[in-house]
């Protein structure tokens, strides 16, 4: 029995929610959505966050929810994009967790969330700025992750990696 979370980090779009829901089915693992958490607990959604209150109240709620969250080990929180670029984030998980950055090219990226209005940076955001965001973040994924695992073929080969990853 796995006695640590199962962190999902990447930016919006790389397929975090998805994967973390069949992991759940797969793994029969509590699974939670660390930006539905806080929507449910706000009684706000993410856009309204970011306008009443700006991105840093937001911020601060996040990390404020990880580290309630990560201490019911062991449970899947799929993050938010921005979450596991912060050390402090990863600071709070890092020994009771396992993260896992989740890879996907930045053009299929943006198809999936070109449209989304329920993404504040998205929405803001030319094509070109969210590619500078990309990479300014990609190196933080890196440090701030166990594992880099592509998604970038289909679903169950990134799924099915991680399953082999945790059971090393
Ligand atoms: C954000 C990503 C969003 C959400 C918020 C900020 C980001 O989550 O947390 O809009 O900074 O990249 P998703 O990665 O689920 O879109």
């Amino acid at each position: 029995m796995l006695n640590k979370n199962i962190i999902l980090s990447g930016f919006m779009g790389s397929g975090k929610s998805v994967i973390a829901k069949l992991l759940s089915i797969k793994l029969k693992i509590n699974f939670i959505d660390l930006d539905n958490y806080i929507v449910q607990e706000s009684g706000l959604t993410i856009p309204e966050i970011f306008n009443k209150s700006g991105e840093s109240f937001f911020r601060a709620l996040e990390h404020k929810y990880l580290k309630s969250l990560s201490k019911n080990q062991p449970l899947i929180i799929s993050t938010g994009g921005g979450a596991m670029t912060f050390k402090r984030n990863f600071d709070i998980v890092k020994n009771n967790s396992i993260v896992f950055f989740i890879d996907r090219n930045f053009d299929n990226i943006f198809e999936a969330i070109k449209n989304d209005t329920n993404r504040p940076l998205a929405n803001k955001n030319s094509k070109e700025n969210l590619h500078n965001l990309f990479n300014l973040r990609f190196d933080k994924y890196l440090k701030y992750s166990h594992f880099h695992v592509d998604n970038n073929k289909d679903i169950d080969t990134c799924i099915n990696k991680i399953i082999t990853l945790i059971q090393e």
